[in-house]
C-alpha cells in the first residue's frame, strides 16, 4: 500500500456520534488496540461530539466501562487509564452553524494544550446517514476544511447514499468544499485481513493466476450469512434491506478484488483503478433479468434449537407489513475478456443457519473424465476463501480411494489463520483508522466505485419496488433462505455450498 509515512503525524480525531453503538463497539476498541501497539502518535486527541449533555469525565467513564469489560488485566487497566486521558467531549447540535464555531474553538484549545505544531484533523461521521451532507458542509463553512495549517480529512460511514441519485447528490455537496483525497468512504470489509489476503493469494502465487479466468473457472459463488436477525438496528435496517446493507457495498467490493486484473503496483490508485474497472464491467441487469436472476426473501417465524424466533415483521420497530428484504440472491456476469460467460452467484441474508462469509471458486471439470462419476460432484475442484469465521483457505480435489479399482474421493487441503497462533488478526476498523491517520486511502471506496456499484444495483432496487410480480419469499428463520434460490443455479448437480462455521464443514444441516 502506498504509505509514504507509516507512522501517523500528531492529530485530533473528531468523532461525530461519539455516544453511539459503532463508537463503543468498534471505534474505541480499535483505537485502544492501536494505543497498545504504540501506533498512535504521542500527541493524539479524540474529541467526541454528540447531542447528549455529558462532560469529558462522563465520556471517559462511558468508554472506561466498555473497555474494562473487554480488557481486564492489570497491565491493560493502566493502559486504559492513559488512553482515556486522550478523550474529550463537546456537546453540539450538529445541524446548527454556531456549533461549528464552538467546535473550532475547542479544537484550537486542544491543539494548544497538546502543543501540536500542525492543525491536523480527522472528522469521523458515525451518525445517522441523514447528517452526512450537513456535517461536511457546516465544517467547511467554519473553515474546518482549510489545510493551510495542517491536513483535514473526513471519514464517512456507510451507507454512502440510499440509491444512485442520492449518492450523486451527496457527492455533489461534498465536492463543493472537500477534495476527493480528503474524503475517506469506509467499507469495513476492505479493512478485513482476509479480504486483503485475496490480493496476496492471487498475486503472490504463480499457481492461481493462470487458472483465474473463463477457461478454467466454471462459476464463482459468494455467500455472506448472518445467523441473527435485525437486533436493535430495526430503524436503520427496515429502510435499508439486505441489498443496500450488504450487496451494494461490501460484497461488490469483494467481487472487485476477486475479479480484478493485476494492478501495476500496490499504489492506492493502481488498485482502485482495477477494482473500479470490474464494477464498471458488470453486465447491467435488465428488467427481465431482475425477474429471473434475483431473489428476495424475508425471514418468518421459526424454532431454532428449541428457541422460538420471531418473524421479521414481528420484530420491535418493524411494521407488520414491511416489504424489506432480509435475504437477497443474485446471478450476474462480468463482461470482459477474463470473465466472459462465467456466472457469479451472490447471496446474503439474516437468520440463516450460520454466520459465514466466503468466496467459492468452482473450477471446470476435466475435459474427459476417466473415472467413475462422483455423486453430486460436477465442480469437484473448489477453492474456498473464507473471510470469516475460521478464516482461511481450502482447496478441494479428487484423490484415489485406496483399494481396488480407480475410485475417486474428494479431499481437502486447508489453511486456517488460527494455525498462526502467535499472530492476532486485527479488527478491520483498526487497520482503516490507522490508514486514514496516515492518509492511505487504498482500502477506502473511491467515488467512481461507489457510483458503479449503485448503477448496477439500481435496476434491482427499482424492480423490487415497482414490479409487484416479483415475490418477496418468506423463509423460516434458521434456513438457507427461500428454496427458489436453488433455481438461480440452473445446471444439474450444481448447487449452493452449505458452509458450516468450521471451514472444512460443508453440510446443509451442520449449523442446525
Ligand atoms: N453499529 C454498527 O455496527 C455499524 C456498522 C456499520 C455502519 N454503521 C453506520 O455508522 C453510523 C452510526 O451507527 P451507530 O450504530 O453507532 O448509530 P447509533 O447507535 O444510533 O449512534 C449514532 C449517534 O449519532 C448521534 N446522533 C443521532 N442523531 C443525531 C442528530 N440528529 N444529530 C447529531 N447527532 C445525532 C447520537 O448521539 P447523541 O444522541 O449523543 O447525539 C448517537 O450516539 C450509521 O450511519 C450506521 O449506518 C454502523
Amino acid at each position: 500500500m502506498s504509505n509514504q509515512n507509516n507512522s501517523p503525524e500528531d492529530q485530533i480525531l473528531v468523532i461525530f456520534g461519539a455516544t453511539g453503538d459503532l463508537t463503543r463497539r468498534k471505534l474505541m476498541p480499535a483505537l485502544f488496540e492501536l494505543e497498545m501497539l504504540k501506533m498512535l502518535p504521542e500527541k493524539f486527541v479524540i474529541l467526541g461530539v454528540g447531542r447528549s449533555s455529558i462532560s469529558d469525565i462522563d465520556f471517559r467513564e462511558h468508554n472506561n466501562k466498555s473497555l474494562k469489560d473487554a480488557y481486564s488485566s492489570a497491565k491493560d487497566q493502566k493502559l486504559i487509564k492513559g488512553f482515556l486521558e486522550r478523550l474529550f467531549y463537546l456537546q453540539a447540535d450538529t445541524k446548527s452553524e454556531e456549533s461549528y464555531i464552538a467546535l473550532r474553538k475547542k479544537l484550537q484549545l486542544l491543539r494548544k494544550k497538546s502543543s501540536m505544531q500542525n492543525f491536523n484533523l480527522i472528522f469521523y461521521l458515525s451518525t445517522p446517514p441523514s447528517l452526512y451532507e450537513v456535517i461536511p458542509r457546516l465544517l467547511a463553512k467554519a473553515s474546518l476544511n482549510d489545510e493551510s495549517e495542517g491536513w483535514k480529512r473526513i471519514i464517512i460511514e456507510k451507507p454512502f447514499g440510499y440509491d444512485l441519485k442520492s449518492a450523486v447528490e451527496l457527492n455533489e455537496s461534498l465536492k463543493k468544499s472537500w477534495k476527493e483525497n480528503q474524503v475517506f468512504r469506509i467499507d469495513h470489509y476492505l479493512g478485513k485481513e482476509t479480504v486483503q489476503n485475496v490480493l496476496v493469494t492471487r498475486f503472490s502465487n504463480g499457481i492461481f493466476e493462470p487458472l483465474w479466468n473463463r477457461n478454467f473457472i466454471h462459476h464463482v459463488e459468494i455467500t455472506s450469512a448472518e445467523n441473527f436477525g435485525v437486533g436493535n438496528r430495526a430503524g436503520y435496517y427496515d429502510q435499508s434491506g439486505a441489498l443496500r446493507d450488504m450487496v451494494q457495498n461490501h460484497l461488490l467490493q469483494l467481487v472487485g478484488l476477486i475479479a480484478m486484473e493485476p494492478p501495476a503496483s500496490m499504489d492506492s490508485d493502481a488498485i482502485r483503478n482495477e477494482t473500479v474497472k470490474v464494477l464498471q464491467s458488470l453486465r447491467p441487469l435488465s428488467e427481465k433479468d431482475v425477474v429471473t436472476n434475483t431473489i428476495r426473501g424475508q425471514y418468518t417465524e421459526s424454532t431454532i434449537k428449541g428457541h422460538k424466533v420471531k418473524a421479521y415483521r414481528s420484530e420491535k420497530g418493524i411494521s407488520s407489513d414491511s416489504q424489506t428484504e432480509t435475504y437477497a440472491a443474485l446471478k450476474f456476469y462480468i463482461d470482459n475478456w477474463r470473465w466472459g460467460g462465467v456466472p457469479f452467484y451472490l447471496r446474503t441474508g439474516k437468520h440463516l443457519p450460520t454466520r459465514v462469509t466466503e468466496v467459492v471458486i468452482h473450477f471446470k471439470p476435466t475435459p474427459h473424465y476417466l473415472f467413475a462419476k462422483q455423486e453430486g460432484c460436477k465442480s469437484c475442484n473448489q477453492l474456498i476463501i473464507r473471510i470469516q469465521p475460521d478464516e482461511g483457505i481450502l482447496l478441494k480435489f479428487g484423490m484415489k480411494t485406496p483399494g481396488a479399482g480407480f475410485n475417486v474421493q474428494n479431499v481437502s487441503m486447508d489453511f486456517h489463520y488460527n494455525d498462526l497462533s502467535d499472530v492476532r488478526i486485527p479488527d478491520a476498523y483498526e487497520r482503516l483508522l490507522l490508514d486514514a491517520m496516515i492518509g492511505d486511502s487504498t482500502l477506502y471506496a473511491r467515488i467512481d466505485a461507489v457510483f458503479a456499484a449503485w448503477e448496477f444495483i439500481q435496476p434491482v432496487l427499482d424492480g423490487w419496488k415497482n414490479n409487484a410480480s416479483i415475490p418477496l419469499h418468506g423463509y423460516p428463520a434458521g434456513t438457507w433462505g427461500p428454496d427458489i434460490a436453488d433455481e438461480l443455479i440452473e445446471e444439474a448437480d450444481i448447487g449452493w455450498r452449505y458452509p458450516c462455521a468450521a471451514l472444512t464443514g460443508d453440510d446443509n444441516f451442520c449449523a442446525l
